[in-house]
């Protein structure tokens, strides 16, 4: 993996071998990212597999990996696919075919970030015709292919849209405490997108100003109702874009999507060390990781499956046949196909 913690000063790759090792790399944030901590966590439980196959040690490594951070429910998605996948098998064959399904699950990432570029570019191309001035966007976060392993989430319909030969601008929300705005600028300039870093706080003036035509933004767990968490900051823009009349837009797969969970309400929120903050004052320190924002204030979800109206996601799938309603009532339900 990037050990994300050094970027965008030092690219620099870390061998994880071990369920320790990946667990650290998760929790530390080196390897961060919905779709990639998912990933990242599904080999954590192969390689947990190869130590002992056993059914009760499978259970224990799954919940270890699944404490490391609870926001995002990818991590906990993948940790049960894979844990569903072997746990039918004889021991002798479980190691390898987690494997496999680790390396198929990354794939599937893979893909449906590709379709969320494509789905997202034609998207924004209808929504804002050719003008003038380049098409002006503002994310926050990353949620980019560091955080997916290709593509990205939010960033998939900007690169689509700059391989199209479309003028595109960036606006860059920095993120503190931990700075991903600087992981998002650094691959927008490594893939020669235009962009500018922006102070979290003037990310309201700059909405009011007339200057950004939509927000597009990650996920980490979206609820049943559509509900949105995001990195901390997120929902305080959704607020502003309200305001002024920017269309807001949320990109994620549906391994994103807990349809088991009612509302945001229930998403549990990841509460991090004071020391991001300040190391220096003794001072108590509030630093959630991420907030929810309301199904209300997004205009729409852009899905591998298509653009979704985020008041109204069951009754939309169901409707397209990949979700059935049974699926609804346990957590962590899934999709059909
Ligand atoms: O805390 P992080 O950096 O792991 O945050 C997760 C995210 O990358 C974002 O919230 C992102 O918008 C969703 S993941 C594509």
């Amino acid at each position: 993996v990037i050990d994300q913690t050094l970027l965008p000063g030092r690219l620099e790759l870390l061998r994880l071998d071990s369920p320790a090792a990946v667990g650290e790399a998760i929790r530390s944030m080196r390897v961060r990212g919905a779709p990639l901590i998912g990933v990242t966590a599904a080999y954590g439980l192969a390689l947990a597999i190869a130590e002992d196959p056993g059914t009760r040690a499978i259970e224990r490594a799954a919940q270890a990996l699944c404490a490391t951070r609870p926001t995002a429910v990818n991590l906990a998605w993948a940790v049960s696919r894979i844990g569903e996948h072997v746990r039918p098998l004889p021991a002798a064959e479980r190691a390898a075919a987690a494997w496999r399904a680790a390396g198929e699950l990354a794939e599937a990432e893979v893909r449906a970030c590709e379709a969320i570029g494509r789905v997202g570019a034609a998207l924004l191309s209808e929504r804002f015709p050719v003008a003038a001035r380049p098409l002006e966007i503002l994310t926050h976060c990353n949620a980019g292919w560091l955080a997916t392993i290709e593509w990205g989430t939010a960033l998939a319909p900007i690169y689509r849209l700059r391989d199209e030969g479309r003028a595109v601008h960036v606006w860059v929300s920095e993120t503190r405490p931990r700075n991903q705005g600087l992981l998002t600028a650094w691959e927008l300039r490594e893939h020669g997108v235009p962009c500018t870093l922006v102070v979290d706080s003037a990310a309201g003036p700059l909405l009011a100003s007339g200057r950004v035509d939509c927000c597009l933004v990650g996920a980490d767990r979206i609820a049943g109702n559509g509900d949105v968490a995001n990195k901390i900051g997120t929902a305080l823009k959704a607020v502003a874009a309200k305001d002024a009349g920017v269309p807001f837009y949320v990109a994620a797969p549906l391994s994103t999507v807990d349809w088991g969970l009612a509302d945001g309400r229930g998403i549990p929120i990841e509460e991090r060390d004071r020391g991001e903050v300040t190391d220096e004052f003794d001072i108590a320190v509030f630093n959630p990781g991420f907030d929810v924002t309301p199904a209300r204030l997004v205009t729409a979800l852009i899905t591998e499956l298509g653009v979704a109206p985020a008041g109204d996601l069951p009754k939309h799938f169901m409707e397209l046949g990949v979700l059935h309603p049974a699926r609804l009532a346990r957590p962590g339900a899934e999709l059909e196909s």
